[in-house]
């Protein structure tokens, strides 16, 4: 009998962004952005939710080996954006905006590039406990 499970696991890192828009001019961009198109950058605690969706290995009992994910998560998104300026200093924002959007779109597809194509992944991502974006790839 096959049993689709999803697994979870969490993870956190520090980062400082800016949000701005370059084609619009100082005073659209503070009109839209507000707080978050300060020039200097300000700073956010990301809270991940990483969820992997599949069949149940039925030897092992596993769906995924945890670990293995962890090191996933450590790699790609941990140590590249964990104490980092996402504007500065993480190549994939230096034309995109670092929107909670799209950051969770950019951790979607590095986990992606990782696993096996026979798991679904969903990505869920706090900017604050209040404010959350998920995406799976649709
Ligand atoms: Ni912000």
């Amino acid at each position: 009998m096959s049993r689709k499970v999803s697994v979870y696991r969490t993870a956190h890192f520090n980062a400082a962004h800016r949000l701005n828009v370059p084609q619009w001019t100082d005073e659209q961009n503070k009109a839209f952005f507000g707080l978050c198109n300060n020039s200097n950058y300000h700073g956010h605690n990301y809270d991940l939710q990483v969820c992997v969706v599949g069949e149940v290995d039925e030897v092992s009992g596993y769906l995924i080996d945890m670990k293995q994910l962890k090191v996933y998560i450590d790699e790609e998104v941990i140590e590249a954006f964990d104490h980092k300026n996402l504007n500065l200093d993480v190549p994939e924002f230096s034309e995109l905006n670092p929107t909670a959007e799209n950051i969770v779109w950019v951790i979607w597809k590095k986990l992606r590039n990782r696993l096996e194509d026979r798991f679904e992944l969903s990505v869920r991502l706090y900017e604050t406990p209040r404010n959350f974006v998920e995406f799976n790839g649709k």
